[in-house]
């Protein structure tokens, strides 16, 4: 049987190079069936977007007040704006937990948590749930919390973070979750532009059979942030933790004295639900705004429709909810249909590299939504991890995080799926709130590497500098011309950085990265094209790793690109140039490796520090990165034109010390 599909598969692979269809038992079980009901929605959704929106938010949510008006935006302006459903009222927390209390569903798993040490699994019904969001809710709220205030959540991928979530969204403060992963400083900074007053995080956490330091590190940041009045502990590890008298305080014991009821508070849609800190061109993260109507309207429609939703389905998004990925398919996205969410604090390669396939045999998981940077790490460990398993539940697979190349698409297509699973490339952003560009399964043929086609309500375009269209298969910027219900907000504590990050040029907002478009009408993504680095599918902002280097006090200068990875997709490539009569060595480049990390965190770790005498300059003093990305890849024989450098010499000094060290 097994060895029919694969065969089956690899025949229809010499028939046809680039293009996969979706099997016909999936399509005929799928909730759309063929690329015409995708068209015909597609059109509906594009043409006449009131009466799609508005159809959609009355039957996929529960409102305390319906809308003055379903879409409002203006992206012409010096002042763009997006708002939908203007006037209504509705609760999230209500609308991920109190109205699947009243049919089967109550006794129904809302998570099922499964800690890194494999004998650790909790089970969380709709009702324990919901009686456990309500105490954490009144847990905020006798200390202070009230709507619109922040709530900063730096807590590893326990049971707990998705509580305080939702509690924050039940009594309509403003949830600000940092990933367990960034370094005190990176808390830090986010603490104090999110004005939050009260912060929850826990003891320790499990990484990879090491533990984490997690309520030092809170310490550390809360330390420098005076407006910080409570800081609730969850104690995940049994182990010495030091408590601050008055501050900090056990979640525990603040649980244990609340009560099991707490009315949702009613939102207008446009209220905030969170923010969520995303790196940017700056050196400053940005505090990306998500509204609660349109936010989790399209949060629930994507997840219902990109994973071909089953009421018995086990799904499991692998992503930390420390990122947007998480926040929207791991909580808002399952819990508004109602569905079974997989919740993992573990990583692909502990203790083994079959750990996903241990977890996917375990429950039988139906749906794992996962990036390919994990791909690819076990992919490298070859097949057999896989083939040790019995993962035949597995029924539909998705991708995030970054461009897959065909080869790790293929591998996941049929190492994992054996031939029979869908693969539902999935492209969008923390900005974007759901997915925009996927191949929706069983109904839109597969082209591996292609995201393929808009979601409903997406109008993307590929643009050439000057803003015309791009040709078929010419690169240019992926723009978006129409806004979508899960579009942003704004940007937290800045008026400006809306327009002019996101609206530079009139009319469309722009996404960053580079794309082209086939002569099927495919949508290849292939990349950012401003100056951020996507390393295994996270964000960083190359100014945020140069302001870390030059804050060490022998670092003159700073320039980081990216660089080719096997694993990351992109590596940290760091060029420092030195103050004088600085001794360069591995120990000062091993100072600088630790110096990131504690700036920002383990995942912005660079990969290369390339100590030059001087950076490629043009001669009114700006920084080639151009080339240096060049030299970094070391794609050095085109190096196109330098005579606009100030010292030309430099870049010769560079290759040579590339070779170097490779
Ligand atoms: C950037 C957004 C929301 C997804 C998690 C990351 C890249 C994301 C894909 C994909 C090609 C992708 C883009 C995008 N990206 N998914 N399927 N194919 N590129 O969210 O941290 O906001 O990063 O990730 O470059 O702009 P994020």
């Amino acid at each position: 049987m097994e060895h029919n599909t694969r065969a089956a598969f690899i025949r229809q692979m010499l028939k046809d190079e680039s293009t996969i269809e979706p099997s016909p038992e999936f399509s005929y079980k799928a909730l759309v069936k063929s690329r015409q009901d995708y068209d015909e929605l597609y059109r509906r959704s594009i043409d006449e977007p009131e009466a799609f929106w508005g159809q959609m938010a009355r039957e996929t949510l529960d409102w305390y007040r319906p809308w003055d008006a379903v879409e409002e935006y203006d992206f012409e302006s010096a002042r763009p704006f997006v708002r939908y459903f203007r006037g209504a009222e509705l609760n999230a927390s209500a609308n991920c937990l109190d109205r699947h209390l009243e049919g089967p569903r109550r006794n129904k798993a809302a998570f099922i948590w499964q800690g890194e040490p494999s004998e650790e699994v909790e089970v969380y019904t709709y009702q324990r749930l919901h009686r456990e969001v309500c105490k954490a809710a009144n847990v905020l709220k006798d200390l202070g919390v009230k709507k619109g205030d922040r709530v900063v959540l730096y807590l590893p991928m326990i049971p707990q973070l998705a509580i305080a979530m939702l509690a924050c969204a039940r009594i309509g403060a403003v949830h600000c979750v940092v990933f367990s992963g960034l370094s005190a400083d990176a808390l830090r900074d986010r603490i104090l532009d999110s004005g939050a007053r009260v912060v929850v995080t826990a003891n320790y956490g499990y990484r990879s059979g090491k533990i984490l330091h997690l309520k030092d590190l809170c310490d550390k940041a809360v330390d420098q942030c005076p407006q910080v009045r409570s800081c609730v502990v969850v104690r995940r590890i049994e182990k010495r933790t030091e408590m601050a008298a008055e501050r900090d305080l056990w979640w525990d014991d603040l649980m244990a004295g609340a009560a099991p009821s707490c009315e949702p508070a009613r939102m207008e849609a446009n209220e905030p639900l969170f923010v969520l800190y995303t790196s940017g061109s700056t050196a400053k993260p940005k505090g990306i705004v998500h509204g609660t109507g349109g936010y989790l309207l399209y949060a629930s429609l994507t997840m219902k429709y990109v994973f071909d939703l089953k009421e018995t389905d086990i799904y499991w998004c692998t992503a930390d909810a420390g990122w947007i990925t998480g926040h929207s398919y791991l909580v808002y996205g399952p819990l508004a249909n109602g569905a079974t969410s997989l919740m993992f604090e573990g990583v692909p390669s502990y203790p083994k590299p079959d750990r996903f396939w241990e977890v996917v045999e375990k429950f039988g998981v139906n749906t794992l939504y996962t990036a390919p940077t994990a791909i690819r790490s076990m992919m490298k460990e070859g097949e057999r991890w896989v083939n040790g398993h019995d993962i035949s539940s597995l029924r539909l697979l998705g991708s995030v995080g970054e461009p897959i190349t065909s080869k790790a698409w293929l591998w996941y297509y049929s190492a994992v799926g054996r031939g029979r699973c869908p693969i539902a490339d999935t492209w969008w952003q923390t900005e974007t709130g759901g997915v925009m560009i996927t191949s929706l399964p069983g109904a839109v043929d597969m082209k591996p590497g292609s995201a393929a086609l808009p979601f409903f309500g997406v109008a993307p375009r590929v643009v050439r500098p000057d803003g015309s269209e791009a040709a078929p298969n010419e690169p240019g910027s992926l723009v978006l011309t129409r806004p979508w219900p899960g579009m942003m907000l704004g940007v937290f504590q800045n008026e400006t950085a809306f327009k002019d990050v996101y609206f530079p040029q009139p009319g469309r907002y722009l996404t960053g990265d580079g794309a082209h478009r086939d002569e099927d009408g495919y949508l290849w993504i292939t990349g950012r094209i401003d100056d951020v680095i996507n390393v295994s599918g996270h964000r960083i902002g190359t100014a945020e790793v140069e302001s870390a280097l030059v804050s060490y006090l022998q670092v003159a200068e700073a320039a980081v690109v990216g660089c080719p990875h096997p694993v990351k997709g992109e590596g940290i490539y760091a060029y420092v140039t030195v103050k004088e009569g600085t001794v360069i060595n591995d120990d000062l480049r091993s100072q600088l490796v630790r110096h990131v990390r504690e700036s920002i965190g383990p995942i912005a770790t660079p990969d290369h520090i390339h100590f030059a005498a001087a950076l490629p300059k043009t001669r009114s003093g700006k920084i080639m990165r151009r080339i240096l990305r060049k030299i970094a890849a070391q794609e050095t024989e085109d190096l196109c034109d330098i005579s606009t450098l100030s010292e030309p010499s430099v870049v010769y000094d560079l290759i040579e010390e590339t070779k170097r060290l490779s």
